[in-house]
């Protein structure tokens, strides 16, 4: 015996009966979970001589977190949504697979149906004063053979680190296309620069993190969605070089192999070839897809998204 109270008898039947695990109905895993996560909370509480002020504290703070729909930050920013990623690599490996793309975490700030065109797109709608962005590459299988109409869903954030959507000054879908890759599995889009993403400061999750001395900071980078048919989906960012924050993430999806060069051209003639003013940026970044297999963990994520107006 601990002598911890949690572990006493009386505690034990507490947590057994409040997840159901006395009775027959409803969902045996979830039970089991359920009776862990309640233990280790009460642990937890215990061990840490938590107040009752302190635990009424972190249920309000929770309270707060769900109504300004935080929720996702505080995943990201905890590490939770990235040791996700490295238990669903584990598993990869642990099945044999090898190479392709590494996946980084989606974050909270994707939606579905952004405009779709084939082979080419310009992401950037709304007017601003950024560096002009080109962006291409291929769409391959891990063997190197290209994938002619895979799906590039591409999101990023504004020179001011803000999403359309969840920023209203931005129009619909501005910095939101999905590509089609075209017949040598090619993709290209212009945009412009995003800034890196800061948490509302305002916000229960910032709140939280000042508690921990941490800030809330991404660099910028830009988001995939990569699909094809009998591949795997890849889920990842490409972080933009140079940033301050590149290996300083808040949510930690910073990954070798997704830093791409960002080559400047401030050649005159090739400024006007552009048909540009001003001297702008080209990243060439190349998907390698794994290709679908049984006993492998879902590549698909299902989970809520905010839904466009
Ligand atoms: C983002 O991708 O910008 C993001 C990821 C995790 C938390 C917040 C934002
Ligand atoms: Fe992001």
């Amino acid at each position: 015996m601990s002598g911890l109270i949690v572990d006493s008898p009386e505690a034990k039947q507490l947590f057994t009966r409040a997840s159901g695990l006395d009775g027959t109905g409803g969902d045996e895993r979830l039970k089991r979970i359920m009776q862990r996560i309640t233990t280790d909370l009460c642990r937890t509480v215990e061990e840490f001589d938590v107040t009752p002020t302190e635990f009424w504290t972190a249920v309000g703070y929770l309270t707060r977190l769900g109504q300004a729909n935080e929720a996702g930050l505080l995943v990201a920013g905890a590490g939770v949504e990235h040791f996700l990623d490295l238990l669903v690599d584990e598993k990869e490996r642990q099945a044999g697979l090898a190479g392709g793309t590494p996946r980084t975490i989606e974050g909270p700030l994707w939606l579905a149906d952004a405009p779709l065109s084939k082979g080419e797109a310009r992401l950037d709608q709304d007017p601003e004063q950024g560096t002009v962005l080109f962006m291409e590459g291929q769409v391959c299988d891990a063997d190197g053979t290209p994938i002619p109409g895979a799906i590039v869903d591409v999101w990023h954030a504004n020179t001011k680190g803000g999403y359309s959507h969840f920023d209203p000054s931005q129009s619909p879908y501005n910095l939101r296309r999905r590509i089609e890759t075209d017949d040598q599995g090619r993709y290209r889009f212009r945009s412009i620069l995003p800034a890196g993403y800061g948490c509302p400061p305002d916000g229960p999750t910032q709140e939280l993190l000042n508690h921990l001395g941490r800030h809330g900071q991404r660099p910028a980078h830009v988001h995939f969605f990569v699909e094809a048919p009998g591949h795997r989906k890849l889920t990842t960012q490409i972080n933009i070089a140079g940033d301050k924050f590149l290996h300083d993430d808040f949510a930690f999806a910073t990954r070798d192999g997704l830093i791409p060069e960002v080559v400047r051209h401030d050649d005159p003639a090739e400024i006007t070839q552009r048909g540009l003013n001003e001297p702008f940026v080209t990243i060439k970044f190349d998907f390698a897809m794994n290709r679908e297999a049984e006993n492998l963990p879902e590549a698909v994520v299902v989970r809520e998204h905010a839904k466009a107006a």
